[in-house]
């Protein structure tokens, strides 16, 4: 009998979907297959205007819930339940959390489930937070594969805004081609063979260690200091917005702007500060780091990791 496969994804530009049929496409024809996509009431529209992209900060890091619409999941077995997101301000996007949260979520209890992201570089509070809801649903993470943006930071900063704001991701002269470079996602072909061997030989608590040695998962040691960083000052600036009101509430409008002007501060003028001094960091805590890398690239979880 062929192992039965949900792969349930939110996607805004289709990225995600191309990663997971590149994923799956070696085994489209020894598994059987379903696709299910997460769809939320009120669509994020893309390219976004940046009032909107900015005041969608909050919401994402609470892990505010948004309505979905229903999902229609066939009613089968499934053998291994694929759970493909995006960070959105390195947290789960709004729409996959929204689905998390939702009674639609529950029959992931008892599952084996996989996590696949499609990032521009910053994901680890993101699976943090995953990973907890997975607990609190009973499901059984089992393996976890990530993409990301291989440019320097910098450079996918320049290009996931033009993409994001102007709908635009080709290479331009001076500008590689945004997100996740279209070799890694072809190269992303080899991991359906892995995720078919485990589930034939019933090796499914192994599988990550598998994902692990074919790179299912790369990432620096300064990523889990940037990230720290980052996600502690969003955590206050999103409860600070909140206080003037919901997602859409032109209260709340200054106090977005000020985010938004911060966050180009921080990103563009103290960036090479801060790599320069999480670089220090990385070299001082050098065993702490390499600890929290394993950690990181693995699928327990812990509470207050980041
Ligand atoms: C509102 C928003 C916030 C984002 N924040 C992050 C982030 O914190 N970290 C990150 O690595 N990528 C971030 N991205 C990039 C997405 O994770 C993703 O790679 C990109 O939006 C394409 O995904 P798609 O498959 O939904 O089209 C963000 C994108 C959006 C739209």
């Amino acid at each position: 009998m062929k192992p039965k496969i949900l792969v349930l994804y939110y996607t805004q530009t289709g990225q995600l979907k191309q990663i997971l049929d590149s994923m799956l496409s070696g085994i489209a024809q020894l598994a059987e297959i379903d696709y299910c996509e997460i769809k939320p009431v009120n669509p994020f529209p893309f390219p976004w205007q940046s009032a909107t992209f900015f005041d969608c900060m909050p919401e994402s890091v609470q892990q505010i819930s948004e309505p979905i619409e229903p999902l229609h999941i066939p009613n089968k077995s499934y053998d291994l339940v694929i759970l493909g997101y995006q960070p959105w301000f390195l947290s789960p996007s709004i729409p996959f959390n929204s689905f998390l949260r939702s009674s639609q979520a529950d029959f992931l209890k008892g599952k084996k489930v996989i996590t696949v992201i499609g990032s521009r570089n910053m994901w680890l509070n993101a699976q943090e937070s995953v990973k907890k809801l997975l607990i609190g649903l009973k499901a059984e993470l089992v393996g976890n594969i990530v993409f990301f943006d291989r440019n320097p930071n910098l450079t996918s900063v320049l290009t996931i805004i033009r993409w994001t704001f102007t709908g635009r991701k080709e290479a331009t002269k001076r500008m590689p081609e945004a997100g996740v470079q279209q070799k890694d996602i072809d190269a992303g072909s080899r991991f359906g063979p892995i995720l078919f061997d485990a589930l034939q030989q019933g090796r499914l608590n192994e599988l990550h260690t598998t994902l692990l040695s074919a790179n299912a998962v790369e990432m620096s040691p300064a990523l889990v200091i940037l990230e720290k960083r980052a996600i502690t000052n969003f955590r206050k600036f999103s409860l600070f917005i909140l206080e003037k009101g919901k997602r859409g509430d032109p209260a709340r409008k200054g106090r977005v702007n000020l985010f938004k002007r911060l966050l180009f501060v921080g990103v563009f003028i103290l960036s090479p500060l801060s790599s320069l001094t999480a670089g220090i960091a990385v070299f001082l805590k050098k065993r702490s780091l390499d600890e929290a890398v394993q950690y990181f690239k693995n699928i327990r979880y812990k509470e207050n990791a980041l």
